[in-house]
């Protein structure tokens, strides 16, 4: 029986927790987090996306994938990026999407989270898409919830954020081609608090990335940052010299106890990616951030700005990303060539 009472915690993170992502047959039944995962099924989302991208450029920007299906938003914790491109994507995909106001919700009123969940979930709906400040929050949901339901990882704690892990590897495949092989990635700030970055550390693992590298202080990395298969630098300008990608962290202040730096001044005169610094990378560099930014905190506003930045193509593919991972753990992952006349057919018929 399941104690109602139970809160998420880093405890309930099992060994288990990609395995329960996965339905018998293999495939993507919730996304909870990169690790573990294969490169096939990753290249899959990647592939499935690219399918999608096309629709995001048309007039009528529909396609009936997901018609009738029930999709719930369940963000405890802010969200501009992540919340709005779900949504986005599932009424493109023509679902019914349910925002849940957890501030305004009866959790509000000391309703517990399974409580919440169970309730929503007798309005029969097909997914839960959730943001949670507790490590685990996804993972116990989705161990929770109806075997109909599929659930979506949008962070937990710091913990994971795979969705925006894929939408970083489609955003560096975009602009950098297929062969991760041959890349460089470096991935600067604060790492120990950052679920982002621990989701691309093990998707630019998966897809076989030929360098990755973390770059911070040292109080800024988790102790055994070394296993998950990176090279720690604490230098900037030896961690991003001939970097192909390097992606910047905001620090995370809501997630840090006690003081782990001297000051934001300080951190940006160490740590800050200026136009300076950012010579010592490839020439062709890209400059990734998931958001929100902290101009001049982490990065300086004529590199957010400028030409190298990816930042806003980060947020636009985005969308075809999760409009990927909602049909494939709905299993209704399309064929490229369907998407295109399933699309064209709904611009010729006014959308409607
Ligand atoms: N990258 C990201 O998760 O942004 P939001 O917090 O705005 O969703």
């Amino acid at each position: 029986m399941v104690n109602k009472a139970t809160k998420p915690t880093d405890t309930l993170i099992g060994r288990d927790t990609w395995n329960i992502q996965l339905d018998k047959n293999g495939h993507l039944k919730h996304f909870l987090t990169t690790e573990g995962l294969g490169t096939e099924i990753l290249t899959q989302i990647l592939d499935t996306a690219e399918s999608f991208a096309d629709i995001n450029e048309k007039r009528v920007k529909k396609v009936p994938l997901l018609r009738g299906k029930t999709i719930v938003n369940l963000f405890f914790e802010a969200s501009t990026r992540t919340r709005t491109t779900f949504e986005l994507a599932a009424k493109r995909l023509s679902a019914d999407v349910l925002n849940v106001d957890t501030k305004t919700s009866a959790t509000s009123k000391g309703e517990s989270l399974l409580d919440t969940l169970q309730n929503i979930q007798a309005m029969h709906c097909d997914m839960f898409v959730v943001r949670h400040s507790n490590s685990g929050a996804a993972h116990y949901i989705a161990n929770n919830v109806a075997p109909n339901i599929s659930v979506i990882n949008a962070g937990d704690g710091s913990h994971a954020h795979p969705t925006q892990a894929m939408l970083d590897m489609f955003t560096i495949r975009r602009k950098k081609g297929t062969n991760f092989g041959n890349l460089r990635v470096a991935i600067v700030g604060d790492i120990l608090h950052s679920r982002v970055a621990r989701s691309q550390i093990h998707a630019l693992n998966i897809l076989n990335t030929g360098d990755v590298r973390v770059i911070a202080p040292k109080t800024l990395l988790p102790v055994d940052i070394e296993n998950m298969g990176v090279k720690v630098f604490h230098d900037l300008k030896t961690g991003i010299k001939d970097a192909d990608v390097v992606i910047m962290l905001r620090l995370q202040k809501e997630r840090m106890q006690g003081a782990l730096l001297p000051s934001e001044h300080e951190y940006f005169q160490l740590y800050g990616l200026t136009e300076e610094r950012l010579q010592l990378a490839k020439s062709d560099v890209i400059v990734m951030h998931p958001g929100p930014i902290n101009r001049g905190v982490e990065i300086d506003s004529s590199v957010a700005d400028g030409a190298r930045s990816v930042i806003l193509d980060q947020v636009s593919y985005g969308i075809s990303v999760r409009m990927a991972v909602m049909t494939m753990t709905l299993g209704r992952e399309p064929e490229v060539e369907q998407v295109r006349e399933d699309s064209d057919e709904h611009s010729s018929r006014g959308g409607r």
